[in-house]
């Protein structure tokens, strides 16, 4: 009976040479795969084989039948013409959705290119700083108390002497690039900070800012406040005054808070500013002696500004968002409506 099988497939393989057409292939489709073909009729013969017998032919069985199969299938895509492509010229494209920032890498980055425009290089920074730079470079001892209203999260191992932690301000990179800088400079530095908090709708526990770098070459606070009322006033589409109040900054002599008008009431007084009219966007000042000592400095012959400010903040304002846990929450309900 095996040999039955074995002969079915050789013609099978001899008439595979032989078909040119759709037409040859559907007679060679009946005569071996069709219902009263070749292999149907073998299936009526070996129903009645005792069990065992009809297991072994039952196996090879299968195996002709796919071969068959096979070439059947193999041929027919050989043979059957390409569809034809309709071309229409005036169909209308498929549209292909183009990614687009998040609204606060955005922001980023609009506020980058104006300090570009104003002659500033951009420095990226770490993440990951020493204590040294997030703190006693600045003018922040062990024990400063200042130390408290940064408090950040720190890396277990130490690195030689140095301990690591995640970085609480832009401020961290300040004497590393007076260092390493030619003078006079003009820095911005944007970038992801860290602190130790409980979150709530004002505060997060990662968030961003921008630190601002001035040293000689005239750097006083008159230049800086013309420079964030260009920043302010470019980001918010609308001439916005600075204003100065008096402040303390370990790392700053003097120190300032950095306000603007209220951009929600323009001035008037609304909840939002306690009906001061005035909103606090950031800190400034000159740098600190000791800190421009720190990065080999005579602070007699030398001089400069320095600020920083919150970048989500600054967002918030301008898009009216309520909770700057939003940025973190990966919620496309938020995150889509700001496809600019
Ligand atoms: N580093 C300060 C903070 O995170 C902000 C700041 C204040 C930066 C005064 C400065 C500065 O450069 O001069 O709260």
């Amino acid at each position: 009976m095996k040999e039955e099988l074995e002969n079915i497939l050789k013609e099978a393989h001899q008439l595979e040479f032989e078909i040119k057409t759709l037409e040859d292939l559907e007679n060679f489709r009946i005569k071996f795969l069709g219902r009263k073909g070749l292999l149907n009729n073998f299936v009526e013969k070996f129903k009645d084989l005792p069990r065992e017998e009809r297991a072994k032919i039952g196996e090879y069985f299968n195996y002709v039948k796919n071969e068959i199969k096979k070439i059947y299938e193999d041929l027919k895509i050989k043979l059957e013409k390409p569809k034809k492509i309709k071309f229409d010229i005036a169909h209308p494209g498929e549209k292909i959705e183009i990614g687009y920032l998040n609204i606060l890498k955005e922001s980023i980055k609009k506020i980058r290119e104006t300090f570009v425009k104003l002659g500033f290089d951009i420095e990226k920074g770490r993440e990951i700083v020493t204590e040294y730079e997030n703190f006693d470079s600045l003018n922040m001892p062990k024990f400063h108390p200042a130390r408290e209203m940064f408090d950040t999260l720190w890396i277990k191992n130490k690195i030689g002497k140095d301990r690591y932690l995640l970085r609480t301000h832009t401020s961290a990179h300040q004497v590393e690039i007076i260092k390493n800088k030619k003078l006079p400079l003009r820095v911005a530095i944007p970038g992801k900070t860290f602190r130790h908090e409980a979150t709530d709708v004002r505060h997060e526990f990662q968030f961003h800012q921008i630190e601002i770098l001035g040293i000689d070459g005239g750097a006083n606070l008159q230049e800086l406040k013309g420079v964030l009322e260009i920043v302010f006033s470019e980001f918010f589409n609308k001439k916005l005054d600075v204003s100065f109040k008096a402040s303390y900054f370990p790392f700053t002599e003097p120190s300032l808070e950095v306000y603007i008008k209220c951009v929600i009431c323009n001035g008037k007084g609304c909840q939002l500013c306690k009906n001061s009219g005035l909103l606090e966007v950031g800190g400034a000042g000159m740098v600190h002696p000791n800190v421009l000592k720190e990065a080999g400095l005579d602070p007699k012959e030398h001089y400069g500004y320095a600020a920083g400010m919150g970048i989500e903040r600054l967002v918030m304002l301008k898009y009216k968002i309520d909770d700057i846990r939003l940025f973190n929450s990966q919620d496309l309900r938020f995150i889509n409506q700001f496809r600019l």
